[in-house]
């Protein structure tokens, strides 16, 4: 059984962003210790396979975690046992996804309001995986009652969880305010598994706050690794007391991300999620809408890459 390893740095399960390609960029720039898969719906995994899925895939599996999503016992241990045979790092339960469509199911944080069911969930996990992690990410829960968020990750802890992430939000929080980090230590100081922290963690500095705050086990970043693909090698740099490099030249980052997608996905695929990508990675310019605007007219990845090309020579900044 792989442990998590000491100060933890890991991608955030992020739909259509945290893919084969985003993960190989993110690898070729100094890389993250694990990676979570988009969340995979229990329902279909059994009925899909690695050879025509888009969520399927994969060039490395030994530091990926598949997230599942669903709430049916029978039909989760069967994904799960499917999933476990792709031999992942691990393997997680969402009990944070917030969105309407998600719950509406009573999936993701929906099974924060039911802890025999969420338990019956995690045990039928357990249950198909035997030989890795398994990890539950969650919420604070439907309202900010501390009392009420231990008990559930203690359930979590004796229903046999190797670690568990804390999106330190409530579930109406959705993603509005700021990620409350003392319910991470709370956790931390509650807990014998460890606790991973999640939620605002924009730059090296905050990742670092982040452990020494809450004394969390591992901190996991969404949003800004899909922004600055490269903040894990800044963060390890910082960690180790070394210089921060340079930040990379953000054309040639867009561009390789188009080269990666068009390597592993269809044409239409590829060039959706090119556009979904180049939307956060607009984020490093003052005219990042302008980038996306452009992209988003692109009818293939050869327009694409030319239209990158010319926004750059244009010196779109
Ligand atoms: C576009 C997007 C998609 C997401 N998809 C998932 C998902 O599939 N599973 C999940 O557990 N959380 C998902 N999340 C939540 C993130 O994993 C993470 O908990 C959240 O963004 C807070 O972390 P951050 O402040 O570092 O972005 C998603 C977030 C975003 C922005």
């Amino acid at each position: 059984m792989h442990l998590l390893p000491k100060d933890a740095l890991i991608m955030a399960p992020m739909v259509d962003l945290s893919h084969v390609a985003y993960r190989q960029l993110i690898r070729s720039m100094g890389g993250c210790d694990l990676f979570y898969s988009e969340m995979l719906n229990s329902r279909i995994v059994p009925v899909e396979s690695p050879q025509t899925s888009i969520y399927l895939k994969w060039a490395v599996k030994d530091d990926l975690i598949f997230q599942l999503l669903g709430n049916e016992p029978g039909r989760m241990e069967e994904a799960a046992s499917r999933l476990d045979t792709y031999e992942p790092w691990g393997v997680d339960i969402n009990m944070g996804c917030w969105l309407n469509k998600v719950t509406v199911h009573g999936w993701g944080a929906a099974l924060m309001k039911d802890m025999e069911h969420a338990r019956a969930v995690l045990a039928a996990v357990r249950k198909s995986v035997k030989n890795r992690p398994v990890s539950v990410k969650i919420r604070i829960g439907y309202t900010p009652d501390k009392g009420y968020l231990l008990d559930f990750a203690s359930m979590i802890q004796e229903g046999g969880a190797d670690f568990i992430v804390l999106h330190a939000r409530t579930v109406p929080e959705g993603m509005n305010r700021k990620a409350r980090w003392e319910y991470i230590a709370v956790l931390k100081d509650h807990l014998s598994i460890p606790v991973v922290g999640n939620g605002d963690v924009r730059t090296p500095e905050d990742a670092v706050s982040m452990m020494r705050q809450t004394g969390c086990d591992g901190v996991m970043i969404g949003r800004q690794a899909v922004i600055q693909p490269w903040i894990f090698r800044d963060i390890k740099a910082l960690m180790a007391g070394n210089p921060i490099s340079e930040k990379p030249d953000l054309e040639g980052v867009i561009l390789n991300l188009l080269d990666l997608l068009t390597r592993y996905f269809p044409p239409d695929v590829a060039l959706k999620r090119f556009k979904t990508a180049v939307f956060w990675l607009g984020g490093n310019l003052t005219f990042g809408h302008h980038l996306s605007k452009e992209t988003g007219r692109a009818r293939d990845a050869a327009q694409a890459h030319e239209i990158i090309r010319s926004c750059f020579e244009k010196g779109i900044s």
